[in-house]
């Protein structure tokens, strides 16, 4: 008895684990953060920590590039500026547009300076400037339809030299720890709450840890899986999100939902969808129609090159005039050898596919890319909870506002992490662990997992956000939306309080939340503006307010 004991409580001692920052995600925003504050601090430990191996994450694959003022002559901050804040559509904040936008440049040479390669002009003397939907000049770096690979790439090298960074892969973040793990009762409305760490559970033999830390930051990344339809990998589970939410943090703006106009048509139904980027736009590729006419020119003067949200929302309404599943892309004027130099990795995908760029229409289709809202951010990076920070597409900064310019996500992360380094290295010294936080209770559940269970409501889940609370929406939708989720949820936490745990039924459990978190926001915002399109308030109407739960 007494043996069993001291071995008990030696196994919980073990389940312990104290570092001085928990990075919860290692895609750019995550890797960035620990890699400059290792360097500036060598006696603080960090955790990093993914759910994968840290080479996956949405970061990886990024096509298009990343955004930045960087041709003097005929581009500057302002026009920058400018640009997102008319794809914003009234809702970014002007100071983060601005400081993003300044700040920016630098941090892109930062990680140039850390190994990472973007393609030059052909003298070799400059880097080579490519163009998206919604920008008026060329400025967007990039390395062929690789840039996320590339950065990726060189992050994780050069966090692998690192001392003090402790990299824990395949260890999935469940919860945030507050004082509710203290047994007192918090709210929404409580003042001053706090985060102590994380629950984290190890993948490889199911233990969950109790992390302890004197600083978390939550840098999860997106939630594209709540649709059918998406880009972005099977890891885009909406945690951080969802593990703020729960923890009484406030979340803004979850109904701007950004689809991609041009994924690639997808009759298998594979998860996730194949981009095809708007650099190929940008290069000069035109959208068609089923009978091979250009029909941009009926919504935008822009035409192929508006801003996401206007082509995604023209493309869908050609596919309802149709009946059909996809539009086309011709790329069959442009030259091979360009095209390939540019696009290798989209080229190949098509030959794949029995389609050939150079004499084919590509078929493409919409599908969910990138949360423009997430977790409230001040400008430091700091969350409505003490000692959280959040970083990256998790967050909403007021970058994007109602709908983010393309390649300005990259940036933003980047010029955040900083932000949160600075901010960080300055508060540190003010926070202690927390060490009453117990371990993880696991009482009651002791079922065997359901992965039947787990993956049909999966599928209900995104049936219902891809009918109800896609480009187009309506009060009627959203009303059958949240009344499907609701039964949803419910199904789901009986599940949850019952069943070993796992780390399909957690994402399940957050993708529901966010999935919920976005009708909601939707309902409540009782306009069309930027993403968000109703047809029962069809009108931009000219107040500036923010959805914010
Ligand atoms: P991510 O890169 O998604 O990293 C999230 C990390 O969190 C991962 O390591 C993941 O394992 C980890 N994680 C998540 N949940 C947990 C958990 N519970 N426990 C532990 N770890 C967890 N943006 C641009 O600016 N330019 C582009 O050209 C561009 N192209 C894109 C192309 C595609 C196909 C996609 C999908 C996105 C693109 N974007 C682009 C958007 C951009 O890539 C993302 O917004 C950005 O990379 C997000 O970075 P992040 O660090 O916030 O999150
Ligand atoms: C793309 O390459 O089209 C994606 C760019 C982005 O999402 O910013």
């Amino acid at each position: 008895m007494l043996a069993s004991h001291a071995l008990e409580s030696q196994n919980r001692f073990e389940l312990k684990k104290t570092t001085d920052i928990l990075i919860l995600g290692s895609g750019i925003a995550g890797l960035s953060l620990a890699i400059k504050t290792a360097m500036a601090r060598p006696d603080l430990e960090i955790s990093l920590i993914t759910k994968v191996e840290q080479g996956e994450s949405n970061t990886r694959y990024a096509q298009g590039g990343i955004a930045a003022v960087w041709n003097d002559d005929v581009d500057n901050h302002d026009k920058h500026v400018a640009d997102t804040l008319d794809a914003g559509d009234g809702l970014c904040d002007e100071d983060v547009v601005r400081i993003v936008v300044e700040e920016g440049p630098e941090r892109v040479r930062e990680i140039i300076d850390w190994g990472t390669r973007f393609d030059k002009n052909k003298a070799g003397d400059n880097y080579s400037l490519g163009i998206e939907g919604g920008h008026s000049e060329k400025r967007i770096l990039h390395y062929k339809d690789l840039t996320g690979f590339e950065i990726q790439r060189a992050l994780v090298e050069k966090a692998k030299g690192m001392e003090n960074i402790k990299l824990y892969e395949h260890f999935y973040a469940i919860n945030l720890l507050t004082p509710h793990h203290l047994g007192f009762n918090i709210t929404r409305v409580t003042p001053n709450i706090e985060c102590y760490g994380a629950y984290i559970l190890d993948k490889s033999d199911g233990e969950i840890y109790t992390f302890l830390s004197k600083i978390t930051v939550i840098a999860t990344g997106g939630a594209g899986q709540i649709y059918r339809n998406t880009t972005n990998p099977i890891i885009a589970t909406g945690d951080g999100i969802a593990m703020l939410y729960r923890a009484k943090g406030r979340i803004e703006s979850m109904e701007f939902v950004q689809f991609h106009p041009t994924a690639l048509y997808n009759p298998a139904g594979e998860n996730p969808d194949f981009l095809v980027s708007e650099a190929v736009r940008g290069y000069g590729a035109i959208l068609r129609d089923l009978e091979g006419n250009e029909f941009m020119q009926n919504y935008d003067p822009r035409k192929s090159l508006a801003p996401r949200d206007i082509v995604a929302r023209a493309i869908d309404n050609e596919m309802k005039k149709s009946g059909s599943d996809f539009v086309y892309l011709d790329c069959t004027h442009l030259d091979k050898e360009g095209f390939y130099s540019h696009f290798p990795t989209i080229y190949d995908k098509c030959i794949s596919l029995g389609i050939d760029p150079m004499k084919d229409y590509i078929p493409v289709t919409t599908a969910c890319h990138y949360m423009c809202g997430g977790i409230q951010v001040d400008k430091q990076g700091r969350t409505s909870i003490n000692r959280l920070y959040a970083c990256g597409e998790c967050t909403y900064t007021g970058l994007h506002g109602a709908n983010r310019l393309a390649s300005n996500s990259l940036l933003e992360a980047l010029v955040y992490s900083h932000r949160i380094h600075s901010d960080i290295i300055q508060q540190i010294g003010n926070y202690e662990i927390e060490h009453k936080i117990p371990d993880w209770d696991a009482t009651g559940t002791n079922q065997p997992k359901e992965m039947v269970l787990i993956t049909q409501s999966m599928k209900e889940l995104k049936e219902v956000m891809s009918s109800y609370v896609g480009i187009v929406r309506s009060n009627v939708r959203l009303k059958r939306a949240s009344d499907r989720l609701k039964l949803l949820y419910e199904e789901t936490e009986a599940l949850y309080r019952s069943t070993s745990l796992s780390p399909q039924l957690c994402e399940l459990r957050n993708l529901i939340s966010i999935g919920y978190l976005v009708t909601r926001s939707a309902a409540m915002r009782r306009e069309s503006r930027g993403l968000h399109f109703t047809t029962d308030y069809p009108e931009n109407l000219e107040f500036i307010d923010v959805t914010i739960l």
